[in-house]
């Protein structure tokens, strides 16, 4: 695909060879990331960052990823403090904020919304996350986690065994990671959910036709004992109806260190997009696994500065002029990797 100028709306715009080339400009990113050089190669330029629906890490990290090319932001977060309250359309809000802005990151609650609004607005636009719909660059930071998770076993991204365990009717993270892994070679699915939250049939089938394997399960033990990866997700209880219909899920599918050590293979690692429920009823990823080494859920939230960066880099057209515009640090930093 052509990147520049472009929207990043759905995952089903990718290629192949896209995703390479995004994972390409991300590990070149790594420099600013860490802190080592600083770049402004996108001075002067302006983030729109809209989300309208809660969030911390796409928010933050799509902000921070334009702070650390050299542009500025500005954001509005939730329906309430933005005109949209009153009554204004996606296509004024569309027209107003592209007024403003040179790429817009936006999220809100409905599928669609944010096809609807980019096709209106004047500047690229990049989804955030549209209702349970999709969540392109949460998908894209997750499979190059999984890429680099593998790697470091010696490993590639064809061949991969995951097991997608939760809600897997309204969780767009994993709508969108289906989408990316049907490109890929040999893959063997299994999805583990309640009946009634199971992965909608369409993308059930895409993983089918591309030639993957595909094994839908209500039990969580087996399915995560021959897995090179096991993805947790949380309840998407401001999807449901009411709070008790989502109560009624919740810690179905509860992984915690001593179910770990009894049913997965050494080397599994342990994702989740974020945010995981940790109150006591869910708890789906019970926090005694945080000092487990292949618990991967904050190397993915870092990975979504490098890729989120990638994105603005090769959609505003500056990959090659990153490192022309760029200088060490002059300040105290002690971040790792
Ligand atoms: N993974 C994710 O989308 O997290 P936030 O809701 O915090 O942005």
């Amino acid at each position: 695909m052509n990147f520049v100028g472009g929207h990043i709306l759905s995952i089903d715009q990718f290629e192949r060879g896209d995703i390479e080339r995004i994972f390409q400009v991300a590990d070149a990113m790594k420099p600013y990331a860490l802190r080592h050089r600083v770049t402004r190669v996108l001075e002067g330029a302006i983030l729109g960052n809209m989300f309208f629906e809660p969030s911390t890490r796409t928010r933050v990290s799509f902000g921070s990823a334009f702070n650390l090319l050299g542009g500025n932001v500005r954001e509005t977060t939730g329906i309430q403090v933005s005109a949209l309250a009153k009554g204004e359309s996606l296509y004024d809000t569309a027209r107003v904020l592209s007024g403003y802005s040179d790429v817009i990151c936006m999220r809100h609650p409905e599928s669609g919304s944010v096809a609807e609004f980019a096709a209106a607005s004047r500047v690229p636009v990049i989804n955030g996350g549209d209702g349970s719909n999709e969540h392109p660059s949460q998908a894209l930071l997750d499979l190059y986690t999984i890429e680099k998770e593998l790697a470091a076993q010696n490993r590639g991204i064809d061949g991969l065994r995951i097991a997608m365990i939760g809600d897997l009717k309204y969780g767009r993270t994993v709508h969108s990671l289906c989408g990316l892994l049907a490109l890929y070679n040999n893959i063997h699915v299994t999805l583990v959910s309640p009946v009634e939250l199971a992965m909608p049939e369409e993308i059930v089938e895409r993983l089918r036709q591309a030639g993957h394997q595909v094994v839908i399960s209500q039990e969580l033990t087996n399915a995560i004992s021959h897995v090179d990866i096991a993805y947790s997700t949380r309840i998407q209880e401001e999807r449901f109806q009411s709070k008790q219909e989502a109560d009624s899920y919740r810690g179905r599918f509860r992984l915690n260190q001593a179910i770990y050590t009894q049913f997965c293979e050494p080397n599994t690692v342990i994702m989740h997009p974020l945010p995981r429920d940790s109150r006591a009823d869910a708890n789906e990823l019970d926090s005694d696994l945080n000092q487990n080494p292949n618990l991967a859920i904050f190397r993915q939230t870092d990975n979504g500065v490098l890729v989120r960066m990638a994105l603005f880099a090769l959609v505003l057209d500056v990959v090659d002029q990153v490192d022309k515009h760029s200088h060490p640090v002059t300040w105290h930093h002690n971040r790792g990797v």
